[in-house]
């Protein structure tokens, strides 16, 4: 997602936005109504679903890692909860409201604690915004993909474009945050045909936007297309127009990328997905979950422990119900694998790796953390700037992180 050409969009350090990491919960539902042939994330489709067990599973489990925290190194402050999925908006509403209310009465939360939700936009789900809002869901993420029916069909998608606004029209209406991602880089899809969709999802006014590129992931319907030569993804060429248009169409209404994928108005910033890039710590309960926790090390300093649930929904419940928690591994990060992530989350971000974050996660400032011979050549390129508020990528750097990561790191 990351190959395209250098946009020539400014290289001022970005707007000032709330600084520093937060502490994140994330919370995995992972079923869907159908499988859809390009993604590899942990959802699964099952003929019937125990809402009140899962519902037992997902709070215990939350206890469970609540009564851990209370013997962390610091008090916390939640600033993020994340429902991701699979497919959140197909959670009973009482589900999504006990589990805020539990989570509530277990940590000291922010008092603009952001609560986000991803729901599908087909108006099944649409119909229990109302709900979810209620229970205390303030900010929904749609998956529209596309605003063309043709390009829905090929995705596997089960919502028309009219589907896919309704619902935007219904989230306006209850949630004062709402976003919406769309996939481009499609089959087939031109420059023109992109930049007539994307004003048409500039239309729907949203401060927030994930525009993905298309990426063919392994093990996926679509990768077995590609192999027997039934799909043919966009070239790395067009790939790349795309990218820069997209770039510049963007900065020029005001929406900017603060993330590679990732576009908002200043202070409309996903706080928990910021929270993942600037490598706060979060919580991951539900199959398949990820957590970063800070804890206390030897001599002062500190470790980054790196949790993961079972990501099997059937081995996560019966671990669940067993014992409490599904936790698979539970083990400290190597100070190099810590510093890796450091660096492969926060050149993500406008705003790159703060000197901040380097004195906490490595207790060294960059030029001392790094190796300073691997990097100049990417300074003196113009593809990073290292400066007083730290490491960041310019727009020609973040447009090809990946290469870039590969050689610095
Ligand atoms: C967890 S998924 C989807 C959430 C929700 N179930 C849905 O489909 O709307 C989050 C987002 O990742 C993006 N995504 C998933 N697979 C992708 C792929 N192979 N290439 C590009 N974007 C992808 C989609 O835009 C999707 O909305
Ligand atoms: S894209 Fe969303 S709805 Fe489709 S399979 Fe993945 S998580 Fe489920």
């Amino acid at each position: 997602m990351t190959t395209a050409a250098a946009s020539p969009a400014a290289e001022t350090p970005p707007a000032a936005r709330p600084a520093g990491a937060g502490f994140g919960l994330y919370l995995h539902w992972p079923f869907c109504l159908a499988k859809c042939p390009y993604c590899d994330f942990n959802s699964h489709v099952r003929d019937a679903i125990d809402q009140a067990r899962w519902r037992r599973a997902l709070l215990a489990e939350l206890d469970h890692y609540a009564a851990g925290i209370a013997d962390g190194p610091e008090e916390r402050t939640l600033t993020s909860v994340f429902f991701g999925g699979g497919t959140p908006s197909l959670m009973d509403p009482e589900t999504v409201a006990a589990l805020i209310d539990r989570t509530k009465r277990s940590w000291r939360c922010a008092a603009d604690l952001e609560i986000t939700l991803e729901a599908n936009p087909t108006s099944v789900e649409a119909g229990r915004f109302a709900e979810l809002a209620a229970a205390g869901v303030n900010r929904v993420s749609l998956g529209v993909q596309a605003l063309d029916d043709a390009a829905l069909a090929v995705l596997g998608r089960r919502h028309s474009a009219a589907e896919a606004r309704a619902a935007l029209d219904i989230a306006r209406r209850h949630f004062a945050r709402w976003s919406f991602d769309l996939i481009y880089a499609r089959p087939g899809q031109s420059r023109a045909t992109w930049r007539a969709e994307l004003d048409r999802a500039l239309a729907e006014g949203a401060a927030h936007l994930s525009l993905y590129q298309l990426t063919i992931e392994p093990d996926t319907a679509f990768h077995g297309a590609w192999r027997r030569g039934e799909l043919v993804p966009a070239s790395d060429g067009t790939a790349a127009a795309l990218y820069e248009l997209t770039q510049d169409r963007l900065v020029a209404v005001g929406l900017p990328a603060y993330e590679i994928s990732n576009h908002a108005r200043p202070g409309q910033e996903c706080r928990h997905n910021l929270n993942y890039w600037r490598y706060g710590d979060y919580l991951g309960v539900g199959p398949g979950a990820h957590g970063r926790l800070t804890a206390a090390g030897a001599n002062g300093g500190t470790v980054k422990l790196a949790t993961r649930q079972h990501r099997a929904p059937e081995a996560w419940l019966a671990a669940v119900e067993r014992t409490g928690h599904a936790t698979r591994t539970r083990e400290p990060l190597a100070p190099e694998a810590r510093l890796a992530e450091l660096m492969m989350m926060g050149l993500r971000l406008d705003e790159g790796v703060s000197r901040t974050a380097f004195r906490r996660e490595t207790g060294e400032e960059p030029e001392c953390a790094l190796d300073m011979e691997r990097l100049r050549p990417f300074i003196d390129g113009g593809l990073l700037v290292l400066d007083a508020a730290g490491l960041r990528t310019t727009a020609a750097g973040r447009s090809r992180l990946d290469g870039l990561l590969a050689r610095i790191l």
